[in-house]
């Protein structure tokens, strides 16, 4: 199943997990709307035929939801009724790290095996240096802040372009680092207003006409970005500053090469740590290899951001 927020490269991961079961001639079903479906029995049977044409699509041929009532013990009761009534032995969770919070507490209630496939644009899971969806999304905001500078140069203005990540800096950072990006705002990182007016005074200074100020969702420098426009604008009138939001469209989209293979590399190892008898894991991807990260492990960290990069953009921003 695939369950909390769709990420570009699930479908990819479906079609792995499919296709590795064919192949260890395992029987594959699929829930639709992550934990919801396993509630309502909502189910189809996957052949690897079933997932024919979906490598390159965005969004989750599943669909998706935040369950309600997988959050309530007799919800998750009727789920252990369904797996036992259709015979499941182990399920396979792709999502992020509200899908494994549920998926732990399911195994520790009723002892149930299950896998982990981390997918969210977010990148913010321990255990893995990406997420399924998290190249696509960078990709999906460079191409949008290349644009928006065409914007910018052409009329001397300051833009700030606020992206995804309610609770992490991830996107912002690397792709605030990959569109060149005068200041990137994360909420990992707190320098303040004062700080941020102080570096663009500097930047004008310095001769720029045009500023790009990326703000992660989840930044606290202003209370919100429409907000912090204000504040900038009304200390630096000589610019003439502009605000966009990202939002959703980052979500979507045909996913990129690196995510395919990642999602490929990922429902593989899924099936086949499975079949060793492993349980209760995350699968990742760390120095170039495929791990595995107990599902307790994951709740309990957090992952960190590159400082290194917040570095680099502050040295390459002069
Ligand atoms: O997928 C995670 C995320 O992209 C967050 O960064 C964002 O705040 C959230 O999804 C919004 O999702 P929704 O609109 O589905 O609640």
């Amino acid at each position: 199943m695939t369950s909390g927020g769709d990420a570009p490269g699930m479908n990819a991961a479906i079609r792995a997990v499919v296709r590795a079961c064919a192949y260890y001639d395992v029987q594959c079903i699929g829930f639709y709307r992550g934990y919801q479906g396993i509630i309502e029995n909502d189910f189809v049977e996957l052949l690897p035929r079933s997932v024919k044409n979906i490598i390159n699509k965005g969004g989750t041929i599943l669909k998706s939801a935040r369950s309600g009532d997988f959050r309530t013990e007799e919800g998750r009761k009727k789920a252990n009724e369904n797996l036992k009534k259709n015979e499941v032995d182990a399920m396979v969770l792709i999502g992020g790290d509200g899908t494994f919070t549920g998926g732990l507490i399911f195994s520790e209630e009723f002892g149930f095996p299950v896998v982990g496939i981390p997918a969210t644009i977010d990148n913010d899971i321990v255990g893995t240096q990406s997420t399924i969806g998290f190249d696509t999304a960078l990709n999906t905001v460079v191409d949008a802040v290349d644009k928006i500078r065409d914007t910018a140069s052409s009329h001397n203005r300051l833009f700030f372009v606020e992206v995804m990540g309610r609770d992490s800096g991830f996107i912002a950072l690397n792709s605030g680092v990959g569109a060149g990006a005068e200041e990137i705002l994360i909420p990992e990182e707190d320098n303040g207003l004062t700080k941020l007016l102080e570096s663009l005074k500097r930047s004008k200074r310095s001769g720029k006409s045009s500023s790009i100020v990326i703000v992660a969702e989840g930044d606290k420098t202003g209370k919100n970005v429409f907000e912090l426009a204000d504040y900038v604008q009304e200390h630096m009138p000589e610019y003439n500053s502009r605000v966009t939001v990202l939002g959703h469209l980052q979500r979507g989209g045909s996913p990129s090469c690196f995510d395919r293979v990642l999602a490929s590399r990922f429902g593989v190892k899924a099936v086949e740590y499975l079949l060793d008898g492993k349980k209760n894991f995350m699968v990742g991807f760390e120095n170039n290899k495929i791990s595995s990260t107990d599902i307790s492990d994951i709740k309990k960290g957090t992952h960190d951001i590159n400082r290194e990069l917040l570095r680099i953009s502050d040295i390459l921003s002069i």
